[in-house]
Formats: structure tokens, sequence, C-alpha cells
């Protein structure tokens, strides 16, 4: 991953058929790579093998939405970090909200999830963000303080392994209401600060990146990239379909 580019990450959640996965897949072909940017797709489990070969060589990170925290066993449904590499994936978003919500996961399973992703070698992208209630009761950075303390709880970092922390307030998600670029701006550097305190000033920066995910479109990413505490954006409906998916790279290689 390029320290200095900007990812832009499209989650496709469960808005896509297998078929219409590898067909976007394909349609990514005519993206030009740009060093400004290091995309990824997040397909469901079912279209990831085919995702993967329909990329074939192009430079997009594949990921998957989900993982579980062990290797092997009697778990019926899950899937595991390893197989998850075995399919070719190098990225993985944990504690997205909307299984923290209609799944009842918990930051006790978010962190067992980050650690095994981890020890499998893959890069979480971990989600983090306060509901609509928590934001205008001004409860923000005591939600931010609990999911990022409990997510990282034991987690250790050295060598080269990257943590992705997704910024994504539930309440600008699918929502087409993004969060004010000001707002999105004290959010990362918030975030930024417990890193600080938790793993000193060189590790936090060189081992954590920070993006903002919640409604972002092609004509609002700009006001995203532009940020230097911004790292870049997980989008969920925009990343859907290829040609607008290809409108926001374009937007945010300006
Ligand atoms: P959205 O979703 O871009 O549709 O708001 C973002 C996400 O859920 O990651």
């Amino acid at each position: 991953m390029n320290q200095q580019s900007k990812l832009i990450f499209g989650n496709w959640k469960m808005q896509l058929t297998v078929k219409e996965s590898v067909r976007f897949a394909e349609a990514l072909k005519v993206y030009e790579p740009n060093p400004k940017l290091t995309v990824g797709v997040f397909p469901s489990f079912a279209a990831i093998d085919r995702v993967r070969d329909a990329l074939g060589d192009i430079p997009v990170i594949l990921g998957a939405q989900d993982c579980f925290w062990e290797e092997k066993g009697p778990y019926t449904g899950e899937v595991s970090p390893s197989e998850l590499i075995n399919l070719g994936c190098s990225h993985v978003l944990v504690g997205h909200s909307e299984r923290r919500m209609h799944l009842g996961e918990t930051d006790l399973m978010v962190q067992k999830k980050i650690a095994a992703a981890q020890k499998a070698g893959l890069t979480p992208v971990f989600c983090v963000g306060e509901k609509y209630e928590e934001r205008a009761a001004k409860q923000w950075t005591t939600v931010l303080t609990t999911q990022v303390g409990n997510g990282l709880d034991g987690i250790e970092l050295s060598g080269t392994e990257q943590i992705v922390i997704a910024y994504e307030p539930v309440w600008a998600i699918g929502t087409g209401k993004a969060c004010d670029p000001g707002e999105a701006r004290e959010a990362h550097a918030f975030i930024r600060s417990l890193l600080v305190e938790r793993y000193g000033t060189d590790r936090a920066f060189r081992h954590f990146r920070l993006i903002y995910g919640g409604s972002v479109e092609p004509r609002n990413i700009g006001s995203f990239m532009t940020d230097e505490g911004i790292d870049g954006a997980l989008v969920g409906g925009a990343s859907q379909k290829a040609a607008s998916f290809l409108a926001l790279l374009e937007a945010a290689a300006k």
C-alpha cells in the first residue's frame, strides 16, 4: 500500500449478484491506475474468486466484508481469515455498523476478528462511528474512544503491518447526508490522537491509515480527498455501479 496515495475502497455489501460483480470487475479494466490512489473492492464472499479472476492483473485490492476469528472448527456459516488469503484477499472489513446493528457484533467480537485477520496476514479495515443520537448528545468522542480502545485491545504492531480505520458515522451511511468535511476532519484527528496515546506518534502514523465513509459520492469526494488527515474513503452506494465508481475515482484523483 503506497503511504502517500489515498485509499478508495468500494463496499459492495449484499447489493450485487455474482454475475453483476464479475461484470463490474471487467468494467474496471478501463480504469487507468493513478499513483494518487489505491483502489480496492469488497465483494460478497460468493463472488470473491470470480471477481479476482475477472480483475486479472489490474492493480485493484481485493477484500472481504467480514471474517471469523477462528481458523477452523464447528462454526457454521463462518469464513476464516486464512481462507480469505487463499482466495486472494489482502484486506477485510471488520465491525461494519450494519453487522454491529443487524448481527449484534460487539466490540469484543470485532477485537477478536482484528487479531485473527492480522495473524493471518490480512489488513483489517476496522469500522467505527457514532449513531445520530450519540452525535446529537455530543457523545461521539466517548463512543469513538470506546470502540477504538476495545477494538485494538491487545493488538500489537511491529514490522510493516497496517490497520485501516474507517470512520463511518452511522447517520451518514446510505442516507445521502455525508458528514460535514469539518466534522470528519475533527473525528479523524480525534481517532489519530487516540492512536498516538496508545502506540506513540511514530507507530500511530506508520501502521494506521484513517478513511472516511458515509454517503461519499463523486460530487463530494473531493472535499474529503483534500484533507491531509483523511487518507481516503470507504464507499457503499456510489461504489456499486461501475460507472459511478469510475466517476468517483476520477473525481478523487483531481
Ligand atoms: P454509503 O455506505 O457510501 O452507501 O453511505 C458506506 C458504507 O457502508 O461503508
